[in-house]
């Protein structure tokens, strides 16, 4: 049976039971070397006894600083931010601090929700992949207390720090890499434009298609996510058109677009990647070497994102007058596999 609040024992209920000062207790608790092993014993007998648990919260309020961050990703379905999320709980962990996960689900009120709640539980910080460019509620938190580092967005340097890779020149790598391998009608299959990774990677596709002088033509295609069931529609539209229509090559703006694009044509056993069809995906995530068609994709370090994102919020935290905001931008690399072979 839970414990209600009320019945929770208090440090005064242990320092009854061990018959010694609150003092003696908080000291047992945070710095028991200067207890007699005796007493310590004494005192760990009765918080054994009554169940007590301290209240870590409290007590780091009282000391000013909290050792919980928040990490508020966009997308906790695709395996890019798993990864990210997995780099910055590491360097969580390894600086001494918890790490608290939301999922915003590229929606503007659940993000704000999870930075509300952040900072009322007095989060000593927060590392956002945002919905938008999420300035307004960054400011916010941040008057709060609650510091704040933007990860695979570009931040404007008086509000924040941030880590980002640069998606155009991602957009342009893929689509080069498409010219390179001999192919002419190229598709990109992206989610809405105001994800603004989606947007980058697009400019940068026109660009490359800009830079072909005419050798190469660019059409994009509207998936309603980033997701795999909007890629396999995308697909299916794709292999509705008329042959003479259809791409020669797609550009995926994420590999989880670019696996169910790879579901459609394979389903339908109609069209051969890459014989008919090259295909390359965005993010590189572990699934892509192993999809039934092994998938070159355009490779973002998803968990040194998220690691660099953490160690420059916590030098925030603990170097607050020598803090300075950086931008780091790492670029983006291509990893060619079957998918994409000539
Ligand atoms: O969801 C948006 C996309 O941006 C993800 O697939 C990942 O590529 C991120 O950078």
């Amino acid at each position: 049976m839970p414990t209600s609040r009320k019945s929770q024992p208090s440090i005064q209920d242990v320092a009854k039971l061990a018959g010694v000062s609150l003092g003696t207790v908080s000291n047992v608790l945070n710095y028991p070397d200067r207890v007699r092993e005796v007493t310590v014993k004494k005192v760990h007998k009765a918080i054994q006894q009554l169940g007590f648990v301290r209240n870590d919260a409290a007590r780091q309020l009282k000391a000013g600083k909290s050792k919980a961050l928040g990490l508020i990703v966009l997308d906790a379905a695709n395996p890019f931010f798993s990864d990210l999320a997995s780099g910055a709980e590491d360097a969580a962990v390894r600086e001494g601090y918890a790490m608290l996960v939301g999922n915003s689900a590229h929606e503007i009120a659940r993000e704000a929700n999870y930075l509300k709640m952040f900072s009322e539980q007095r989060l000593s910080g927060v590392v956002i992949s945002p919905v938008d460019d999420a300035a307004e509620s960054i400011r916010q938190v941040r008057a709060l207390g609650t510091q704040a580092v933007l990860v695979d967005r570009k931040a404007d340097p008086a509000l924040c720090c941030s880590v980002s890779v640069d998606d155009v020149a991602g957009g342009r790598l893929a689509v080069r890499h498409l010219i390179e391998v001999g192919r002419h009608k190229i598709a990109f299959v992206g989610g809405p434009l105001d994800i603004q990774q989606v947007a980058d990677r697009l400019a940068g596709a026109k660009e490359a298609a800009r830079q072909s002088k005419g050798s190469a033509s660019l059409k994009t295609y509207r998936a309603k996510a980033q997701d795999v069931l909007s890629g396999r529609e995308v697909g299916l539209a794709i292999l509705k058109e008329p042959k003479e229509l259809r791409p020669d090559a797609v550009f995926a703006a994420n590999d989880l677009l670019a696996v169910g694009l790879l579901q459609a044509f394979a389903m339908q056993n109609q069209i051969r990647v890459p014989e008919d069809i090259a295909l390359i995906g965005y993010d590189d995530i572990d699934f892509a070497q192993a999809t039934v068609v092994p998938l070159s994709s355009i490779k973002q370090p998803a968990s040194l994102l998220g690691e660099t994102a953490l160690e420059m919020l916590v030098d925030e935290i603990e170097n607050p007058t020598g803090h300075k905001h950086r931008q780091i931008t790492f670029q983006p690399e291509l990893v060619i596999r079957q998918s994409t072979q000539s």
